[in-house]
């Protein structure tokens, strides 16, 4: 699996109801706004929808402050990544990240450069000194740019969920802007950092070179919708991916669920409180584990850790050297299903990623993890 949110296999397909720690989904579920106007979606089935979108595009309008013309819309975020890397036959990638930037760039014969994310230490706030701390090494990415058309990379990014430095970012915006290069930007999960100041969508008015990708899927629960969007005021980019798409490509669902969701302040409300309060709390808890080496500072809903490798006790069965894959399967015994991650350039087999949930689910889960003692 290349993929987390594999409940299937273990789970569904056997008739087991598995709780899903790999996927990263606000767990408030569906926002009632989309459910209270679903029925607008059974009405519109039997004709086209609009093709040119109009009332998706004042909505997102209204929620980014960004004109009309700087949108393209797209089955998911993963339909807009994939066709802004098929606009480049060259592309610099920023891993460990999300993994389908490479098979994109690999199944359009886009050649890659890669930056990997840098452990930091000493830094002068103290937060992040009781975590790890994966960030992007800026200079290497200055420096590996001029080699490459693009630059993609996650805010946050996926799977530590460490957040773009502005000023130190801020050399490279300058320098793509002046050397006609795209610095594409993964915001899929930006909405979870909790302060709008984290995101480069208003500087998209400002900066041609910058193209920022977004969804509905992990904010507002619906990966099953498939709507993600595309920002950018470079008009030949628009154009460009735009020209490369099908009619039609969003579905009068989607269509529905962009129009009221992306206004539904109580449910943005409410999931932003319930991260503020989450997060510290189950990256704390986590700290406390025994096998459980080093947990990553993140600005998203999922928290990467390393394990380290000890061995531990479980009922009868004696574990030595935990890896990922052992994790794994005394999880899904367990009732529980982790994204393994070591399929994500630059880590091993002593990584895990886990989303974070409500506080009951997080709790069973660290519940559990407790229960398998060195
Ligand atoms: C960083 C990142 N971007 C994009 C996506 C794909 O999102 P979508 O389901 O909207 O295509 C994912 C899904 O896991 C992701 O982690």
């Amino acid at each position: 699996m290349i993929h987390g949110g594999d409940v299937y296999t273990d789970g569904l397909l056997k008739g087991r109801e598995l709780i899903d720690y790999s996927s990263n989904i606000n767990p408030l579920g569906v926002p009632k706004s989309f459910i209270d106007n679903i029925n607008e979606g059974i009405n519109s089935l039997t004709r086209y929808p609009d093709i040119q979108y109009r009332g998706v595009l004042k909505g997102l309008k209204e929620y980014t402050d960004c004109s009309e013309e700087y949108f393209v819309l797209g089955n998911g975020a993963a339909e807009i990544i994939d066709l802004v890397i098929a606009c480049h036959k060259s592309l610099l990638i920023v891993v460990p990240s999300f993994v389908e930037y490479e098979i994109d760039a690999k199944k359009w014969g886009c050649s890659i450069e890669y930056s990997y994310l840098k452990e930091e230490f000493n830094c002068k706030d103290s937060l992040k000194n009781e975590y790890a701390q994966l960030s992007y090494d800026y200079e290497d990415i200055l420096n590996k740019l001029q080699k490459v058309e693009a630059v993609v990379l996650g805010n946050p990014n996926n799977p530590n969920g460490n957040i773009i430095d502005k000023g130190e970012f801020q050399k490279i915006l300058e320098y793509c802007e002046s050397n006609n290069k795209v610095i594409i930007i993964d915001e899929a999960f930006i909405e979870f950092t909790g302060d709008s100041q984290h995101s480069f969508a208003e500087s998209v008015k400002r900066y041609k070179c910058l193209f920022i990708i977004r969804a509905l899927t992990k904010f507002f629960a619906m990966p099953g919708i498939r709507f993600g969007y595309g920002i950018s005021s470079n008009e030949a980019l628009v154009k460009n991916i735009k020209g490369k798409q099908n009619p039609w490509n969003i579905n009068c669902f989607a269509e529905v669920a962009a129009r009221h969701v992306l206004k539904d302040s109580a449910y943005i409300e409410k999931s932003k409180e319930w991260i503020r309060e989450e997060r510290p709390r189950f990256l704390k808890s986590l700290k406390s584990i025994s096998f459980i080496d080093k947990v990553f500072l993140t600005y998203g809903n999922f928290v990467l850790c390393k394990l380290n490798g000890l061995a531990f006790e479980k009922g009868l069965a004696f574990e030595k050297g935990i890896n990922s894959e052992k994790l794994y399967k005394i999880c899904i015994d367990q009732g529980f299903v982790i994204r393994k991650a070591d399929n994500f350039r630059g880590l091993d087999k002593q990584y895990i990623r886990l989303a974070i949930k409500d506080r009951s689910s997080n709790e069973k889960l660290v519940a559990m993890l407790e229960s398998l003692r060195e």
